[in-house]
């Protein structure tokens, strides 16, 4: 693993700071937006509402920035998915380009912020997916996933269990209100040898060999509260336990284990790979 230099060490100390203010500009807008335009002041008082209306205003204007230099990691692992997927969360769709439509048969992209949807269909389009890619207005919890797909008749008599090839879970886990129960739901609609794959934003791994930074680890407590308001997002979960503890206890749900951490020693350390369901 290469250490980093100061310039780039400092330069991840600050980027969530510059994210955040970037979420808060768009809770601005987002707000006069409510009180002016829609005129909607009940919206006010659902703050959960209101905290997904804002973030789907920030991922519509910087999604495709905040895209633009997925590591090569993720993108040859994106360019392997393949037969009937289930994308979780797929936002604008900035990560659709990195899909072999080729190898796609089927696609579901599940997506709660519904003023995403425009250009979501869009890139699937100019992905090549448009046909066979499908948007559903729904979440990851098993009382909002499995109703959408039941209404698409992808789910036999409502049944539920093995049906995608591959669930494509990208910068999505720590948006889920129960990250946990939604992964549950998600093993269950995975086909026995199916892969998960992922890529997420993690707790620093300071402590645990792999090269985390105590520094950055500090850095994620005092950033974690404005980013969950502003950001509608949890900086410092654990998504590398609540991976390994789906389907059965420390990994053993998988019979194989691929994770990867990249930028271990910074404020935004990632989680890249996949996990192959046992048969
Ligand atoms: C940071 S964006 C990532 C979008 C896309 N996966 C990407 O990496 O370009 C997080 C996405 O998770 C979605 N999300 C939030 N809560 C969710 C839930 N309960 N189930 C599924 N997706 C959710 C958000 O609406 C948003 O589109």
């Amino acid at each position: 693993m290469t250490e980093p230099t100061v310039k780039e060490f400092a330069s991840f100390a600050v980027v969530p700071a510059y994210f955040i203010s970037l979420a808060v500009y768009q809770w601005i807008l987002t707000l006069l937006d409510v009180v002016f335009i829609r005129r909607d002041l009940r919206l006010l008082l659902d703050v959960p509402k209101l905290k997904s209306y804002a973030f789907g205003r920030f991922w519509n204007k910087y999604g495709d920035f905040m895209s633009a230099d997925m590591p090569p990691e993720t993108t040859r692992l994106l360019s392997t998915v393949r037969g009937t997927i289930l994308d979780v969360g797929p936002g604008t769709g900035d990560q659709l380009c990195h899909f072999d439509s080729a190898k796609i048969t089927r696609a579901y992209g599940v997506e709660p912020t519904t003023n995403l949807h425009e250009k979501l269909r869009f890139n699937a389009k100019k992905a090549g997916l448009g046909e066979k890619y499908t948007v559903l207005g729904a979440g990851a919890e098993p009382e909002s996933l499995i109703p959408a797909l039941a209404k698409e008749g992808v789910l036999a008599d409502g049944a539920g269990e093995g049906i995608f090839d591959e669930i494509v879970v990208v910068r999505c886990l720590c948006h889920m209100p129960k990250p946990r129960e939604s992964l549950d739901t998600m093993y269950r609609l995975l086909k026995p040898g199916g892969r998960l794959v992922t890529h997420e934003h993690v707790c620093n791994p300071w402590g645990k060999e792999i090269g985390g930074s105590f520094m950055s680890l500090v850095l994620q407590y005092l950033y974690v509260y404005p980013w969950e308001f502003f950001i509608n997002c949890r900086l410092n979960q654990d998504t590398r336990k609540m991976l390994f503890n789906t389907g059965g206890r420390d990994g053993s749900g998988w019979s194989e284990i691929h994770l990867e951490h990249l930028l271990p020693w910074s404020t935004l350390p990632t989680l890249v790979g996949y996990l192959i369901k046992k048969t």
